[in-house]
């Protein structure tokens, strides 16, 4: 099980926010996993809600169920992400719309409502990576932050970085940033640990 779990929205394995992103996880010093969207099939949602009927069990055979699960046991979730069109990626935004199968499950359990179940990320330490070449990545960290609200994901912190097309590395601030960042999910994470054990 990987306690702390990076998630990229970019294909770009050498870009800005999978180098963000792996600052993140090197400095929480805890182990971690830093995977790419793009390397997962994953299929859009259409909105069928069988996930709702079926205690939130997806109908589609794809990389998302087990990416869930990968999801649920990490301790903390960091999700990264290039500001496109002042909005998450295609790849980001798929990825948290199918995760809404997992509010499904246990539904009417746990907030007596018929039509949500849990917050599948109660408990979990979340931090957010935006990059950017200059603008717009506030409308972009706002659907992170809904992800998180919904989800219950903790959200920790964030780092937002504006690069114009030049490669991260070239900026300490925000490379320092990023390491901060995984400082304090490190923390939360062992504070997590101190109180569950
Ligand atoms: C489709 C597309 C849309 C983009 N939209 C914006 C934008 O609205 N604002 C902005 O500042 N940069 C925008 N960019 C630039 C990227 O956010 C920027 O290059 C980012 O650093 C890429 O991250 P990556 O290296 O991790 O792939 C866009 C890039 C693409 C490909």
């Amino acid at each position: 099980m990987v306690k702390i779990l990076g998630i990229c929205g970019s294909a770009r394995k050498n870009g800005n926010t999978a180098t963000l992103l792996q600052a993140v996880l090197d400095a929480a010093e805890i182990e971690s996993e830093l995977i790419f969207l793009s390397d997962f099939a994953i299929g859009f949602c259409t909105g069928c809600l069988s996930c709702v009927k079926h205690k939130g069990v997806c109908v589609k055979k794809d990389d998302m169920p087990g990416l869930l699960e990968k999801m649920l046991t990490a301790q903390a979730l960091v999700l990264g992400s290039p500001n496109y069109y002042y909005n998450v990626s295609g790849l980001m935004k798929n990825m948290i719309d199918r995760s809404i199968a997992s509010s499904y499950r246990g539904i009417g359990e746990y907030t007596g409502m018929a039509w949500h179940g849990w917050q599948p990320f109660t408990g979990k330490a979340g931090g957010m990576v935006l990059c950017q070449a200059a603008f717009g990545a506030e409308k972009a960290l706002e659907t992170f932050k809904c992800f998180a609200d919904y989800s219950g994901l903790n959200l920790i912190g964030e780092v937002i970085a504006s690069t114009g097309n030049r490669p991260v590395s070239e900026f300490p601030e925000y490379i320092e940033a990023a390491q901060k960042l995984g400082a304090l999910i490190r923390e939360a994470v062992v504070r997590n640990r101190c109180q569950t054990e």
